[in-house]
């Protein structure tokens, strides 16, 4: 185990690890059919729009606060306004995070299972066979809850490891074997007769398709991709050194997001129009549509389907879990600080609080769905909870606090690391941050209350 605070050793896993928090489930399963649903290449368009606008500028912001703090979320944004109240956006940040990790452990944990079902050859069968198979596991009482909990433990061993030797390894390995799986998919599916029609699905762009509310469901797909406004950019970045060039850095790790993502598209669709199937969206995806995709569209080599569904939710369990290490590491680094508690009990303060959460949020989907909140079940209101207003909040109140309330100065030095570089584009991100990004958060606040 490391002493002290730790730091990322070296450049590349600088990026490879805030690429493994940005890179998760989002991007693999929600961006594909939100993606086709709302336009494909249109949507695509207005969705890196977002990523250039809000996203890189909002992550340099979150970059700024932790690198030149040096601390746990909390702790960074007390010492950046001496001890003014901008220290609850950190403890946002925290709640916010330790809330998806709850419920985003439910849905790896259904992709651990699936990983292990696919290995032992579970989920050969008919398509009715594959969706009895889920509604039943789904639905019960234990296994679902158990391995989301195992989710969080597996998170957890990588956490306590530490910085440089728990999330920097963990990501090192497991980016490079994620993004070779996710190509060989892409070519399988590509490959299939009448894949055309599927890359069509995702590309074609139909602007018709365009409205305010596509924007904004572009927006917050931004957001919840890049792991924006919670705080754990800014715990990450706490890791970085003090040569790290904060921009290339986010316009790196924005690059890669968008491309796994598109990526994923492009390994769904095409599989599933070569079989004719269409795909839904929710969890019907990937655990009833896709497995079965796989099956027929890999029929007249069944080694291959069953090699190819192993991949799959090796791939998911992947990006799935560089994502929960991102998620734990911000409660872990506020209870190791703010506590002074060893990490190896601060890392099982988060484990127990997370697991709480996912014990419920799993049972809400499952065995007892009368577990609601506000007519929903308690996974989809923490779902909506985070994605529609904490998220957002978050982003803004670090977009607020970098552009208006910390010394320029202080924003241009670590922008410039100290006048090391010559910082072009800093008046274009003071801009964004101080205007552009606040207007357009205070307009999908407004959308939501149905007020514009
Ligand atoms: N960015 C992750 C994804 O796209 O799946 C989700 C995420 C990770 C959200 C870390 C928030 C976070 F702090």
């Amino acid at each position: 185990m490391e002493v002290g605070r730790g730091s990322f050793g070296s450049k590349i896993g600088v990026v490879l690890a805030t690429a493994g928090s940005a890179v998760g489930l989002g991007n693999v399963w929600r961006f594909p059919y939100t993606a086709g649903e709302n336009g494909g290449a249109a949507f695509i368009l207005i969705y890196i729009g977002c990523i250039m606008l809000l996203g890189i500028p909002g992550m340099v912001s979150e970059f700024i606060v932790g690198r030149h703090a040096q601390a746990n979320a909390a702790k960074a944004y007390d010492v950046l306004s001496n001890g003014r109240p901008w220290k609850f956006v950190g403890y946002l940040g925290i709640l916010t995070s330790t809330i998806i990790l709850g419920f985003y452990a439910v849905v790896a944990g259904w992709c651990l299972q699936y990983l292990f079902a696919s290995i032992a050859g579970q989920i050969n069968g008919d398509a009715e066979y594959v969706k009895n198979y889920f509604v039943s596991f789904s639905s019960d009482p234990l296994k679902p809850t158990l391995w989301g909990v195992a989710f969080i433990l597996i998170t957890h061993f990588v956490i306590v490891r530490g910085v440089r030797h728990g999330i920097e390894k963990a990501s090192k390995l497991l980016m490079p074997i994620l993004f070779i799986l996710l190509l060989i998919l892409v070519v399988a599916s590509c490959m299939l007769p009448g894949a055309l029609g599927g890359i069509r699905f995702l590309l074609h762009p139909d602007f018709s398709k365009l409205s305010s509310s596509v924007m904004l469901e572009a927006l917050g797909q931004a957001f919840f991709s890049l792991s924006l406004g919670t705080a754990c950019l800014c715990t990450y970045a706490s890791y970085f050194t003090k040569d790290t060039n904060l921009l290339r850095s986010a316009s790196q790790i924005a690059v890669i997001d968008t491309l796994i993502a598109v990526l994923s598209g492009l390994m769904i669709f095409p599989a599933a129009f070569s079989v004719g199937v269409n795909p839904d969206s929710g969890p019907s995806l990937i655990f009833i549509t896709l497995p079965n995709v796989f099956q027929q569209a890999f029929s007249a080599i069944p080694a291959l389907g069953y090699v190819v569904s192993i991949m799959f939710y090796a791939l998911l369990v992947f990006a799935a879990l560089t994502s929960t290490i991102s998620m734990h590491e911000i409660g872990t680094a506020f209870f190791t600080e703010e506590f002074e508690l060893p990490r190896k009990k601060s890392a099982w303060v988060q484990t127990i609080v997370a697991g709480i959460i996912c014990v419920f949020c799993s049972l809400s989907v499952g065995a007892y769905s009368d577990l609601q909140l506000m007519g929903f079940s308690l996974m989809d209101f923490c779902d909506r909870l985070t994605a529609n207003f904490l998220l957002p909040l978050g982003a803004m109140l670090a977009c607020l606090f970098v552009g208006w309330y910390i010394p320029k100065q202080v924003v241009r030095d670590e922008f410039t690391n100290e006048g090391a570089l010559r910082g072009r584009l800093f008046g274009v991100f003071l801009f964004a941050v101080r205007i552009v990004c606040p207007i357009c958060i205070t307009l999908i606040f407004l959308h939501q209350l149905g007020i514009v």
